[in-house]
C-alpha cells in the first residue's frame, strides 16, 4: 500500500458524500498543479471542475503561494473587530477596481454560505435603517443553491439539502426555476425561452405586498443543480421588477464572480447591476477560505447615518484574515498580469464546440454551455435517479478525469488556464466514458 494512504478513514465524515460507498472505492488527490492533480497511486488527473469551482487561475500558482507563504510568516492572524491590517483595506480598494467601481463596498466572511447568509441579514437591517422594517420577505428560487447556511438553506431550492432541517426561515418564497429541457435542450448562451417566468415576481409582489419584501436572490447561473442558464432578457426583467417595488437584488456568484462567464462577474456578463454580490471560491483561487459581499453604495451608506457607534453587529473572527487577503491580493494580480479573462474568452468558443460535439452519444439528452462551463444531461436509468453520473463520475476519475455531478447531470468548469490540448484530452475520454455507461 503507497505510504500517504491515510491508516483509517472511519473518523472524517465526509461532506455531501456517500461515506460508506467513498470509503469503500476512495479517490484520493495528493497533490496538485496547473491543470493537473496527481492521485494516490502517482495517477494525473485533469481537472474538469476547478477543484469545487474555486481554482480559477490553475493549481499551485506560483505567485498565490508565495504571497500566502509571506503573510504566514509576517501576520499570522490579526483582528479586524474595532482593529485592522493593510492588507484587508488594500484588498477592498483592489476589489472595487475589480468591480470597476459599480460597487462601493466590500464586507469580507470565510465561505460562500457565510456571504449569503451576511448579504440577506443586511438587506433586512438596509431596510430597517431607512425605516421600512416591515420588509422583512426573502424570495428565492427553486434549484437555487445558496450555501448550506439557515438563511441560505431557507431560500435555497433544493429538496434534500432542506427536507431534514426544518423548520427554516419563515416568510420565504420561492420563484420557479427556469430550466425547460423541451423548449431549451441544446442551447449555447443564453437559452431562448422562458424570460416571462421573473413575471412570477409581480405575481408575489401581488400576493404579500411590496411593502413585505426586503430582498430576491438568484444564482445568475445555477451551478449546484446542473447549470441552469437564465433565459434571454429574464435576469433583465428581474431587475426592473425589483426596482419598481423597491426589493433589493442579490446575485449569488459564488460560482460565477471570478472569471467563470469570462467577464469580472456575471453580474457584467448579462449586463445586469444587482444591488449586492456574494463570492467565495475564486477570490482566492481556492488556496485560503475567503468570502465576500459587494455592496452598492447606498446601502452602505444608509448604515452610516444612525447615530455614531457599531453600524452593523455581524461578523466573524476571520473576517479579513490577513493569509486570506494576501491570497486574494496574489489573485488578482494573476488575473490581471495574465490577462485571465482574456484568455478565457479567446478559447471559450474551442470549449463550446468541444461539449456540443457530445450530441449523439449515448444517454446524452442536453448540452448547454456558457461562459467556461458546461452541463451535460444524461437521461437516468429508471427507477435510479443519479446512478449514471455517479458511475460516469467514478469511470472518469479511473481514466484520468475529475468532472462533477449532480444528479444526472455532469457540470464541468475547468480553471481558466486550460488550453485546447485540455479540452481534447478531458472530451476525449469523456466520450469515452458516456459510450460505455450502464
Ligand atoms: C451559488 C453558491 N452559493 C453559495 C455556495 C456556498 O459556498 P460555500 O460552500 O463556500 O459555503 C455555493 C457553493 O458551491 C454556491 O455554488
Amino acid at each position: 500500500m503507497n505510504e500517504s494512504r491515510p491508516k483509517s478513514m472511519s473518523a472524517f465524515w465526509m461532506p455531501f458524500t456517500n461515506n460508506r460507498d467513498f470509503k469503500a472505492d476512495p479517490r484520493l488527490l495528493v497533490s496538485a498543479e496547473g491543470m493537473y492533480y496527481k492521485d494516490v497511486d502517482g495517477n494525473q488527473i485533469l481537472d474538469g471542475t476547478a477543484g469545487l469551482w474555486c481554482v480559477p487561475c490553475g493549481h499551485a500558482q506560483p505567485r498565490i503561494v508565495g504571497a500566502v507563504r509571506e503573510m504566514i510568516g509576517q501576520l499570522d492572524f490579526a483582528p479586524t473587530f474595532q482593529m485592522g491590517h493593510p492588507a484587508a483595506f488594500d484588498l477592498a480598494e483592489q476589489l472595487m477596481d475589480y468591480t470597476g467601481h459599480k460597487f462601493g463596498h466590500v464586507f469580507y466572511t470565510n465561505s460562500g454560505s457565510e456571504a449569503v447568509d451576511t448579504a440577506l441579514k443586511i438587506a433586512l437591517a438596509y431596510h430597517k435603517a431607512r425605516g421600512e422594517g416591515g420588509r422583512t420577505r426573502l424570495i428565492g428560487r427553486e434549484r437555487g443553491y445558496h450555501g448550506v447556511g439557515f438563511g441560505g438553506l431557507s431560500v435555497g431550492g433544493i429538496g434534500p439539502n432542506r427536507k431534514s432541517f426544518g423548520p427554516l426561515l419563515p416568510g420565504v418564497d420561492h420563484l420557479p426555476h427556469t430550466h425547460n429541457l423541451l423548449k431549451n435542450a441544446f442551447s449555447r448562451g443564453e437559452p431562448d425561452f422562458g424570460a416571462e417566468l421573473a413575471d412570477e415576481l409581480e405575481r408575489l409582489v401581488t400576493l404579500h405586498d411590496a411593502s413585505t419584501i426586503a430582498a430576491v436572490i438568484v444564482e445568475p447561473v445555477s451551478g449546484s443543480t446542473g447549470v441552469l442558464v437564465p433565459p434571454k432578457g429574464y435576469l433583465k426583467k428581474l431587475r426592473q421588477i425589483c426596482d419598481k417595488h423597491g426589493i433589493l437584488l442579490i446575485f449569488d456568484e459564488v460560482i460565477t464572480g471570478f472569471g467563470r462567464l469570462t467577464t469580472p462577474f456575471a453580474a457584467d456578463y448579462f449586463d445586469v447591476e444587482p444591488d449586492m454580490i456574494t463570492a467565495a471560491k475564486g477570490l482566492t483561487n481556492g488556496v485560503i477560505p475567503m468570502g465576500a459581499v459587494f455592496t452598492k453604495r447606498h446601502i452602505h451608506d444608509a448604515f452610516m447615518e444612525a447615530p455614531a457607534g457599531i453600524e452593523l453587529f455581524h461578523g466573524y473572527t476571520y473576517s479579513g484574515h490577513p493569509v486570506a487577503c494576501a491570497a486574494a491580493l496574489a489573485t488578482l494580480e494573476v488575473f490581471k498580469e495574465q490577462r485571465i479573462l482574456d484568455h478565457a474568452k479567446e478559447i471559450q468558443p474551442y470549449w463550446e464546440d468541444a461539449v456540443h460535439a457530445l450530441k449523439g452519444l449515448p444517454h446524452v439528452i442536453d448540452l448547454r454551455t456558457i461562459g467556461l462551463v458546461a452541463g451535460i444531461e444524461l437521461e437516468p436509468i429508471p427507477g435510479k435517479p443519479g446512478a449514471r453520473a455517479y458511475q460516469a463520475l467514478k469511470r472518469a476519475f479511473a481514466d484520468g478525469i475529475l468532472i462533477r455531478t449532480t444528479g444526472d447531470i455532469i457540470a464541468l468548469s475547468p480553471p481558466l488556464i486550460l488550453e485546447k490540448q485540455h479540452i481534447d484530452e478531458l472530451f476525449g475520454k469523456l466520450a469515452n466514458v458516456l459510450k460505455n455507461l450502464d
